[in-house]
């Protein structure tokens, strides 16, 4: 079990079906790192519930995020899969690192703040002290990087400051994680309202991982581009919102340059544009439906993936509570 790769961790709550922005955001650079890091990823269901769910819609979704990890490559024989309710250190750390975050810095949180407008009638505790939790959720496995979205940053940032403060009581209890990203996955914007990230809050805007490819071309067909009068493919984030996210897209699911991309489609505009983007993300999300799909009929293995994930999970995080136990000085039982 204990080896000297350096440790990578990321999760994602189940609050709503896999999208693209999650895919390229996140997961995409979770895979294909199992022979360099120890990798732990999971199933944020305990944050999932900051925000009122449908218990039988958790439970389908919780499992079809697992089938769609292992889909993208994850193979859960090289990399811990766990569901995060099942290892119960997460909830014992996260009480123990609210105590070590201030009321002043869980305030300024950006996600606090936009999901405080969106669920005003239910702004409750867990919604604040999420970021606490999540502090929890990575230090556990004392990673090194911790491969998240743009959206995620100030949280890891947050996470940082925790383990200064608590590193500077106690000695050095934690590892310093860090934040990783790519230029082009870190934000992948809304196909309708490209000022916005992609989000399952704006679905036509949104493309799902499961959707059928002909709601996929759709939504490309009819993604905005930009009013000016050019009509050019080319990269101006600032100036073309729309048209430098579909390019983003592009670029992160064919790999290609900016440069490729704008000299391909030179003189074209962009009704040839928008479905060949559409067309690259069919095909890319094609095997990871079919796969899924293919996992999802096998309850049996999934579960037997879930158990050994939350036994190996449960191994790791038991070592860092122990020590983190000892050190703010609890008597051990
Ligand atoms: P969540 O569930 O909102 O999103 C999961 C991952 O998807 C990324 N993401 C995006 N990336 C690019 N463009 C987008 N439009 C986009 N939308 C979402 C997010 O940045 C994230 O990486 N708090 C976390 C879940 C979490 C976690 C953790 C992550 C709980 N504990 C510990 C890492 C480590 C969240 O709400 O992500």
């Amino acid at each position: 079990m204990e080896t000297n790769k350096k440790t990578m961790l990321s999760g994602i709550q189940p609050s709503g079906d896999l999208h693209l922005g999650n895919y390229l955001g996140a997961i995409k650079n979770w895979g294909g790192r199992s022979e360099d890091y120890d990798c732990f990823y999971f199933m944020a269901d305990l944050h999932a519930i900051t925000v009122r769910q449908n218990p039988a819609d958790l439970r389908r979704r919780t499992l079809t995020q697992l089938a769609t990890y292992i889909a993208c490559g994850l193979d859960p024989e090289k990399n811990t899969l766990f569901i995060q309710s099942h290892v119960r250190q997460h909830a014992e750390l996260g009480w123990v690192l609210n105590c070590y975050t201030m009321f002043g810095e869980l305030s300024r949180m950006t996600q606090f703040k936009d999901k405080s407008k969106k669920n005003a009638d239910n702004i409750n505790g867990g919604l604040f002290t999420y970021p606490s939790l999540m502090a929890a959720d990575i230090l556990l496995y004392q990673p090194d990087f911790v491969p998240v979205g743009a959206d995620q940053k100030q949280h890891v940032e947050l996470c940082r400051n925790i383990v200064q403060r608590f590193n500077g009581v106690y000695g050095d209890v934690f590892k310093m994680p860090e934040f990783y990203s790519t230029k082009e996955g870190a934000r992948v914007m809304c196909l309708t309202e490209p000022a916005n990230k992609m989000s399952k809050s704006a679905p036509e805007g949104c493309v799902f991982l499961l959707e059928k490819p002909e709601d996929i071309a759709r939504k490309f067909k009819r993604a905005v581009t930009d009013s000016d009068t050019e009509h050019c493919v080319r990269y101006a984030p600032e100036e073309k919102p729309g048209v430098s996210n579909l390019m983003n897209i592009y670029a992160a699911v064919t790999g290609k340059t900016m440069d490729e991309i704008e000299r391909e489609f030179d003189g074209q505009g962009y009704g040839a544009f928008k479905p060949a983007v559409g067309e690259a993300v069919i095909e890319l999300l094609r095997p990871i439906r079919e796969e899924t799909e293919r996992i999802l009929a096998d309850k049996a293995y999934l579960e037997s993936v879930y158990k050994n994930g939350a036994e190996r999970a449960s191994y790791v995080a038991e070592k860092t509570l122990r020590k983190v136990y000892k050190k703010v000085g609890f008597i051990p039982r």
